[in-house]
């Protein structure tokens, strides 16, 4: 199979290093990718929101299956678009349409789905600009802390979480008038839920569904879960409290009826579901879907997926997943991320990244990096994942930081203390 792979963190490198495993893949492109990803494959300076450009890509180079690694080109349409061009026919695709997406790109539609199928998932009421009045009203007969979510795509940011009612009156007012564009034109607010969160990913064809290694992400930038949030951190799978008791729950209150809903409501789905769940006092909510797999997350659980991931994916394109089989590989596996020197906030990129020969024993998924005349640079917030495998978690962790310590580059910083609540 000639594969093109989407995407340019440290997700789509854990992609393109599984897909080249493959005795299937022939040919894998990426675009654009990485400097890490250009030891896998071809990288191409293409736009994925760009779709005629994507097109151009995949008859140049004779594509069979197009893979989407981030939610933006999906929530754009990219399915809709290959679905509907003749000369795309027989392409494969793995990603939902548009429409499937909104899972992801509207936290109102997601939380209207849960409802109707009857997944658990904290409650809400969703409020526009003309409506400000209820809104507010709504607020000040909530019990603090109080969730804000901007219902559509808000690179990350879009979810506000506040203690008291003035500030989140303040916010909510803020919001609808379009503190985050569009995206904020509708607010959902929601009962805050406590409790530990960790990621389930299924991916699916729209009829049958296969379960992949459970993950915990950690998102805040600071050790002990301090600080702003991220893109994520670091990850570990499995997650030793999401036991067979809790997976079962979450197959039978949330995986199931998801497949059921989108069966029901004829949904164009083959891809990946990400389950963005928090266990409150043993039973498992979803705090979101995403229409992807997450980031770090992939990195620790591909690390663990002994199942041919090209076979997967086609599996799931052509509407036969159920053929497929999950192999797991026992090992825990660890993630630790390395940033550039002020991110989340604002960074330099081009810092020149020495030490990667060194590392031992241990992954190395760039995310922001690029190779610049054969010097590998940094290139974004997120630079490098460093991903072991281990008997325990832990030693998983201290594997990866001991090679953390081997890389430089000026203003480099990690989290130490990854799986520290677990
Ligand atoms: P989301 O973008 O929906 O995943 O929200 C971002 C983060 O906000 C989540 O990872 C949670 O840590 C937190 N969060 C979202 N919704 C809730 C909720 N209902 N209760 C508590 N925390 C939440
Ligand atoms: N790790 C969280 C995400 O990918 O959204």
């Amino acid at each position: 199979m000639r594969i093109l792979l989407l995407g340019s963190g440290g997700r789509e490198h854990a992609f393109a290093w599984k897909f080249r495993q493959s005795p299937l893949c022939k040919a894998l492109f990426i675009a654009p990718g990485n400097a890490g990803t250009g030891q896998h494959g071809t990288n191409l300076a293409i736009d994925p929101n760009n779709f005629p450009a994507v097109k151009q890509a995949v008859l140049e180079y004779a594509i069979d299956m197009v893979v989407v690694g981030p939610e933006e080109p999906l929530v754009r349409g990219i399915v809709d678009f290959f679905r509907k061009d003749e000369s795309l026919q027989n392409v494969l695709i793995v990603g939902p349409d548009g429409h499937a997406a909104l899972l992801e790109g509207s936290k109102a539609f997601a939380k209207e789905f849960m409802r109707e199928f009857v997944i658990p998932t904290a409650a809400y009421e969703e409020f526009t600009p003309k409506d400000l009045r209820a809104g507010l009203d709504y607020v000040s007969r909530q019990q603090p802390p109080i969730v804000l979510k901007a219902d559509g795509l808000a690179a990350g940011k879009g979810v506000v979480i506040l203690d008291n009612i003035s500030d989140a009156q303040q916010e909510l007012q803020e919001m609808l008038a379009g503190k985050f564009g569009a995206a904020s034109e509708k607010v959902v607010i929601e009962q805050f839920l406590k409790g530990i969160e960790f990621s389930v990913f299924v991916l699916t064809d729209g009829k049958s569904y296969k379960i992949l290694p459970v993950a915990k992400d950690y998102k805040r930038i600071g050790e002990g879960d301090t600080g702003p949030n991220t893109g994520g951190m670091g990850s570990v799978s499995p997650v030793p409290f999401v036991d067979k008791e809790m997976m079962r729950k979450v197959e039978s209150r949330i995986i199931k009826p998801t497949i059921r809903g989108i069966q029901e409501r004829e949904m164009d789905y083959c891809g990946f579901i990400f389950l963005g769940l928090i266990e409150v006092e043993g039973d498992p909510y979803v705090i979101e879907y995403n229409c992807r797999m997450g980031d770090p997350e992939t990195q620790s659980v591909f690390a663990r997926l002994n199942t041919d991931l090209v076979a997967l994916c086609a599996a799931a394109a052509q509407g036969r997943l159920d053929e497929m089989e999950i192999e797991t590989d026992e090992r825990a596996a660890a993630t630790i991320i390395l940033v550039s020197g002020g991110y989340p906030g604002s960074y330099e990129k081009g810092k020149p990244i020495t030490g990667l020969d060194a590392v031992n024993g241990s992954m190395v998924f760039h995310a922001g990096t690029k190779s610049d005349n054969g010097q590998v640079v940094t290139n974004g917030g997120r630079v490098l994942a460093i991903t072991s495998y281990g008997d325990h978690f832990q030693d998983a962790i201290k594997t990866s930081l001991a090679n953390a310590e081997k890389v430089e580059y000026e203003g480099k910083y990690n989290r130490r203390d990854i799986g520290f609540d677990l």
